[in-house]
């Protein structure tokens, strides 16, 4: 056993084979900080002048293998030449594991991603556990770089450019199953069978997976130009180079130097250490950091339960009783209506679908969901999420009548999109325990959830609210009870400026495409559409009566006529098939120049306004909720993020400008000021 090591421990067993067992110092989870990198280097180094029979890399962590590169280090990183050198030393550590003149094994479980996965493809061997936790994949394109290790390299040379830059280019984590498949793993076999399988591939090597032919012709010199096309016109779909360069730069050196290895990987590096100083990776690592800082809003531990009853089989309820359901809860679901519970079934049967794919699982997860018309599971129920119609009395009287049968410490939480808690809690004996969990639609698609908390909420029911939230994997975001919270009182005033800039006679198609370059996931009419024109109507007049927000005549009309957006077939646009059918922009039309400033600058105009608010505890806050939420262009960093990078001065002006304009909904609010004394 050796010593002076803190981030691992290597033994050599009976047989000669050295066992490295990582195990990062004061952590959970194995990252390839940099004290952990030189501890290798120098045991390698070791090694390699004393080649033992064999090395088995190996986690002592219980979540799994390695889960990447430390990722706050990249935050640190000042030039590019010392980004270089630090993505150098990955390759170097990479390179001495690959050149070990014995066999190398990597044994893997759980999570196995970015930089470890560019550990175990630089082992000669790769042996995971099958379990649904295993989950292998370099997904350093969600954090706008791309592996730099050797990972592009050695990954496209094990399972060929197809596979690979699949893998690379989505960024997806796949399961041992899948990357076995894929040609990316030796054996994908039950954890009991991996150290027998690791010292058996040392005797006798397995036979390498295979490539398919085709795979292998995709790398080829003349093929290349023409995968590269059919690989960016993929990604163009998805994002555009100035927005989200790492993609790109991944195909443009693939493209270039695949036939000479030794290039490839030093541009790799030289590639990686340009992105990672660009804006866009410098905001995804932030906002990858926001995630856990929202996670961390949940800090209790003893806090176990197991039931939770959902009331109101709607478009939300139904879907958050299937999601709970999906995430290990039991799940009690009720509605007035038989038939309601009839489509929630429907509904969760094809998620589960989706999501499970096993037989098995979805019917466990089927069992899990119970419709309960006659409100049965209210007894034994820890958490009762009420998402019943939006009014405050119906919604009271149904309080009312739940209450007395209720445990003493069941949670009640309401996802009500508008209304204050404390307009609710005079209903409630004890509103201490009363809660908001607001969910966003789709349920399964949008991570956030507010946790409202009235005047009456206890400090523990919130805390239990946080801790539910994050079991079923999604982001808990603390908010104060003000009309709209956090989310939807940023993004009304953006919806009502693009109806009102539809009301000037902009063509729709031109309004939505502003906001989509912008790097918005889809325009504000089309999401209006999408949610519902009725829901956006009652949230911009409940939010009008305490803010100068402005209901256009437009949304009326098209409500008072029953054109809904998509659930009806037609709102701003007609629906084919579930897609708007957009009419094309003439050719010689020219958008309005400040159209996409008239939409973001409402937005971000509000965004201060909720900082000063208190509604959220910060800027962070501000700009997490506003990613997670709606979607906003996250490699922009959230709204405050991207109001800092246009500079607070400059934004002012611009909205007295289009105050002057356009009329005071465009009024700088107050708390601008204390955000240009910051500058
Ligand atoms: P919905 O109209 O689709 O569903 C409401 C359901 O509640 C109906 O199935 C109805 O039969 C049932 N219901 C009404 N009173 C009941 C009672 N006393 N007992 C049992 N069931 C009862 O409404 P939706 O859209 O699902 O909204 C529900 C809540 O979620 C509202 O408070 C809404 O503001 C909020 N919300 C809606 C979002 C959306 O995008 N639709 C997003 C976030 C929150």
């Amino acid at each position: 056993m050796s010593a002076n090591y803190k981030n691992i421990k290597t033994e050599t067993d009976d047989e000669g084979i050295v066992w490295i067992h990582l195990d990062k110092a004061d952590s959970s989870t194995n990252i390839l900080s940099a004290d952990l990198m030189d501890e290798l280097e120098q045991e390698l180094t070791n090694l390699n002048n004393k080649p033992p029979r064999a090395v088995i890399f190996l986690s002592d962590k219980k979540n799994g293998f390695i889960a990447g590169a430390d990722i706050n280090e990249f935050t640190r990183l000042e030039t590019e030449h010392v980004a270089l050198t630090v993505i150098q030393r990955g390759q170097r550590v990479m390179n001495m594991i690959e050149r070990m003149p014995c066999p190398t094994v990597a044994l893997i479980h759980g999570f196995c991603l970015g930089g470890g996965f560019e550990l175990a493809l630089a082992c000669r061997y790769r042996i995971a556990d099958n379990d649904t936790k295993t989950k292998i994949g370099l997904p350093e394109i969600k954090l706008g770089i791309h592996p730099g290790f050797g990972g592009a390299v050695r990954s496209i040379r094990t399972a060929g450019p197809i596979n690979a830059m699949n893998m690379m280019l989505t960024g997806r984590t796949f399961s041992a199953k899948a990357a076995k498949k894929m040609g990316l793993l030796h054996y994908a076999i039950p954890k009991r069978h991996l150290m027998t399988a690791a010292r058996s591939v040392i005797k006798k090597p397995p036979t390498e997976p295979k490539i398919a032919w085709w795979a292998k012709l995709a790398n080829n010199r003349y093929a290349r130009p023409l995968v590269k096309k059919v690989l960016i016109k993929q990604v163009s779909k998805k994002a555009i180079r100035a927005h989200y360069p790492a993609p790109y730069a991944l195909i443009d050196i693939w493209e270039r130097y695949a036939d000479d290895e030794q290039r490839f990987m030093e541009e790799e590096a030289i590639s990686v250490s340009q992105l990672i100083l660009t804006k866009t990776a410098q905001n995804l690592v932030r906002v990858f950091g926001l995630q856990e800082k929202m996670k961390a809003y949940s800090k209790i531990k003893d806090y176990n339960p197991k039931h939770i009853h959902v009331i109101g089989g709607g478009v939300m309820g139904g879907d958050i009783a299937a999601w709970c359901a999906l995430q290990g809860f039991s799940v009690t679901i009720q509605d007035k209506e038989q038939k309601t519970l009839a489509g929630v079934m429907k509904r969760a049967y094809s998620l589960y679908k989706k999501k499970l794919k096993k037989r098995l699982l979805i019917t466990e997860a089927m069992d899990r969901l119970v419709p309960d018309i006659k409100g049965n599971g209210l007894k034994q129920a820890d958490v009762v999420i009420e998402a019943i119609f939006e009014d405050a009395e119906v919604k009271s009287n149904l309080f009312r009548e739940i209450e007395p049968q209720l445990k003493p410490d069941t949670i009640i939480a309401t996802n009500t999109s508008s209304i204050p808690l404390e307009q609710l809690a005079p209903a409630l004996k004890d509103s201490s325990r009363l809660v908001g969990l607001h969910f966003f639609n789709p349920v399964a698609k949008m991570p956030l959830v507010e946790i409202v908390c009235g005047k009456s909420t206890s400090e523990q029911t919130m805390q239990r609210a946080a801790n539910i939230t994050k079991t079923i994997r999604r982001l808990p975001l603390p908010v104060s009870s003000s009309p709209g919270f956090l989310v939807n009182r940023i993004l009304m005033p953006y919806l009502m400026e693009a109806v009102v800039l539809a009301e000037e006679g902009v063509p729709l198609k031109a309004i939505d495409k502003a906001a989509t370059e912008f790097g918005m996931p889809m325009g504000p009419i089309e999401l209006a559409d999408t949610v519902g024109l009725d829901i956006c109507l009652k949230v911009a007049e409940n939010l009008s009566q305490q803010m100068d927000i402005g209901v256009p005549e437009r949304l009326r009309n098209l409500v008072n006529n029953k054109n809904l957006g998509k659930k009806t077939g037609r709102g701003f646009y007609t629906f084919k098939k579930g897609k708007p059918v957009k009419p094309d922009l003439s050719k010689d039309y020219t958008p309005p120049t400040d159209l996409p400033d008239r939409l973001i600058l409402r937005l971000l105009n509000e965004a201060v306004a909720c900082l000063r608010d208190g509604v959220v505890d910060s800027i962070d806050m501000v700009d997490a909720g506003v990613i997670f939420g709606t979607g906003f262009a996250p490699f922009r960093g959230g709204p405050m993020t991207y109001a800092n990078s246009r500079g607070i001065e400059q934004l002012v002006k611009l909205l007295e400008n289009l105050d002057s304009r356009y009329g005071n909904r465009f009024k700088p609010d107050i708390g601008w000021q204390e955000l240009l004394k910051t500058e």
